[in-house]
């Protein structure tokens, strides 16, 4: 038998993501996720309002190994099982890199596997793609990487990034428009921040807003008169600080005050991020069409945000694909096993001795 054909034609990968503040490693075949375990840290940032970088570091330290054993425990697999392991080597904070890439090399090195570097950013793009197991998974002609419709766009909306990604083929990426300043839920977590909800505080922005008038306070629109679809976050954290201090020179805001802040600032950070899109739709959809339009990132968790982007895409007839769970949303080690799987079936396996973090990694 040649060394191709006994390739097998799914590869079963563990998947690790150590760039910022969870753990997370898991073991997905293919598309289909059999674990995906996060050891997360939010408790210990909160003091910080945010992530402390030698905190995570030692925090990562720490839970790596046992996140690792409890990944392959759930799936119920063994080192021998395992086809290749892939890391996240960028883009991060350095010191949390560090740790999942020195960790994933000397796995490669004990166990005798092949290692695979993955862009962070690249999962969050790809993870409308993950899926549960189901029992058609073991059929050996499963068809992986799925076949897809290309170009597709990505919407990668999370705590340290916000951008519209043309994805032309699995490894193929053209980054269509970015935030110039602030992510869109670091934005949310700054604001928060203002209004005492804790860190992170975009999903307690989303249960407050569901109580609250999004169109009692007004938030300017940002860049609509900038004609590419690069975004900008931090003007509208300056206006809701102005406002804040406005709004409370007389009087603390009473609850249902703090509700409708949080409805009307969360609509329009959405309102910007659909606006850009719209923009970016009604040129791309003449020029050279997308078929799909993926969410990823932490604030895809977000309903509002969905629903924003269901409509904004109705008139394009356009699908919108959303992560499996929240799990999936936020960082994991799943989206990088994904990404590691179609790298290994490509044969683009990296070098052991010279793979290492690369913190501002981009995409294209
Ligand atoms: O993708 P992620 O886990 O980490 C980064 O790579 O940044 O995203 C975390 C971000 C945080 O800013 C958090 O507030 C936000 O995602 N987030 C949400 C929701 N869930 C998480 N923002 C709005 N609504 C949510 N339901
Ligand atoms: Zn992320």
């Amino acid at each position: 038998m040649s060394k191709l054909s006994s390739k097998p034609l799914v590869p079963l990968i563990l998947g690790l993501d150590t760039s910022c503040d969870d753990t997370s490693a898991a073991v997905v075949r293919g598309q289909t996720i059999l674990s995906n375990v996060v050891a997360s840290q939010t408790q210990l940032h909160k003091p910080y309002g945010g992530v402390f970088p030698t905190v995570a570091k030692q925090a990562h330290q720490a839970n790596v190994q046992p996140t690792i054993a409890l990944a392959l425990r759930r799936a119920k697999v063994t080192w021998a099982d395992i086809t290749a392991i892939a890391v996240t080597v960028g883009p991060g904070l350095a010191p949390a890199l560090e740790v999942g890439v020195s960790t994933a090399k000397q796995l490669a090195l004990t166990h005798h596997k092949p290692v695979i570097g993955v862009n962070h950013m690249a999962g969050h793009a790809l993870s409308g793609l993950l899926r549960q197991q189901h029992r058609a998974d073991n059929d050996p002609q499963l068809v992986f990487p799925p076949q897809v419709q290309w170009p597709v766009l990505a919407v990668t909306v999370s705590g340290g990034h916000t951008e519209f990604v043309l994805i032309k083929n699995f490894t193929e990426f053209q980054i269509m428009g970015k935030t110039v300043d602030d992510a869109a839920g670091e934005c949310l977590d700054k604001v928060g921040r203002m209004l005492n909800l804790g860190y992170p505080a975009g999903p307690v922005i989303e249960e407050f807003a569901l109580l609250g008038d999004s169109k009692r306070f007004a938030f300017p629109l940002p860049m609509t008169t900038v004609t590419s679809f690069n975004m900008s976050f931090s003007g509208l954290k300056t206006a809701a600080r102005n406002l804040l201090a406005e709004l409370t020179k007389e009087k603390p805001l009473t609850q249902q005050d703090i509700y409708d802040f949080a409805a009307s600032f969360q609509r329009r950070v959405f309102d910007h991020i659909t606006y850009k899109l719209h923009r970016l739709l009604s040129e791309q959809q003449v020029n050279q069409p997308i078929s799909e339009v993926w969410l990823g990132g932490g604030v895809a968790a977000n309903t509002a945000l969905r629903q924003a982007l269901r409509t904004t895409l109705k008139p394009f007839g356009l699908r919108l694909v959303v992560p499996l769970n929240t799990r999936v949303c936020s960082d994991n080690g799943a989206m990088i096993a994904l990404v590691g799987g179609i790298l290994w079936q490509q044969g683009r396996q990296s070098d052991i001795a010279t793979l290492e973090r690369q913190p501002r990694l981009a995409l294209s």
